[in-house]
């Protein structure tokens, strides 16, 4: 049976993507979407997730982080699992997130691309080798109208690089005047903004007279929408409980 998706920011442009690649998929299929301002994408849009008739297995989220509690509850009181793509929650909606998660199975990341968690692993492995010895640099690099700095991307590969120090290591956003020789406590965090970069993390560890650079780059939003469609197929029928990019991974390898 087909996994039946209620698209949450349908009308933009992940969602676009995402009906995109759903008009082809003979496992998923969108039902409707949900957007605050609706317009004609071949489905049922609504404003509301109160107003949504359509039943449904899975929401999947490229809105914003506004309203997530309807979004939760919604998937709450109709059992339905979410995969929260959206990004920029504070600390209040993440306690919220982890409330409902005793109750609704939710898929969270920061990242739904393939490549960026396998290189989160790659980080800590290299990190766990190198040490001390090098210096870790994250930077990274987005198009001209991403609101938040530096990524959460980026933020998600220093943690991993951190699992490797026992969290010991301390994030340093750019720098500037003079700041004085490298503390090796640091791991320096640099955002670069521009026209239409999609995105693209490099994570350097720099040492005596070498240099090693692990390096994510992507091309199109297609790889987000690609990753939400799957993360949804993963979630259909889960039990309550928060998963990530590694759960699914981990079931598809099994
Ligand atoms: N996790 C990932 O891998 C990943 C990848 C790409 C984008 N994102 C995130 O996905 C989100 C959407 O990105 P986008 O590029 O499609 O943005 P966008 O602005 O093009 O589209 C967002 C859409 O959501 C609608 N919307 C906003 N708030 C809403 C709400 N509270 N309820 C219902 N609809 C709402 C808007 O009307 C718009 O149509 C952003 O938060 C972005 O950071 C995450």
């Amino acid at each position: 049976m087909k996994t039946r998706i209620i698209l949450c920011g349908a009308c933009g442009k992940m969602g676009g993507n995402v009906l995109s690649l759903l008009s082809t998929d003979e496992q998923a299929v969108a039902v409707c979407g949900v957007d605050l301002f609706p317009r004609e994408i071949g489905i049922p849009v609504y404003t509301d997730f109160a107003s949504v008739k359509e039943d449904a297995d899975v929401i999947i989220d490229f809105s914003s982080a506004d309203n997530l509690k309807e979004r939760l509850e919604y998937a709450k009181t109709h059992n339905v699992g979410i995969v929260l793509a959206s990004t920029g929650f504070t600390a209040d909606d993440l306690a919220l997130i982890d409330e409902y998660a005793k109750t609704t199975a939710i898929f969270k990341t920061a990242n739904l691309s393939l490549g960026v968690n396998l290189m989160q692993a790659l980080v800590k492995a290299a990190a766990e080798v190198l040490g001390d010895n090098f210096d870790v640099e994250i930077i990274e690099r987005h198009h001209n109208l991403k609101k938040d700095a530096p990524s959460g991307t980026a933020l998600m590969l220093a943690d991993s690089v951190n699992e490797a120090f026992d969290g010991k290591k301390k994030y340093l956003d750019g720098r500037t005047g003079i700041c004085g020789a490298r503390d090796k406590s640091e791991i320096g965090m640099h955002a670069v903004r521009g026209g239409t970069i999609v995105g693209e993390h490099e994570v350097m560890f720099a040492g005596e007279d070498e240099i090693i650079t692990i390096t994510h780059s992507a091309r199109s939003k297609r790889v987000f929408a690609a990753g939400a469609i799957r993360a949804a197929k993963f979630l259909h029928g889960k039990r309550a409980g928060k998963y990530e990019m590694k759960d699914l991974l981990a079931e598809e390898n099994n």
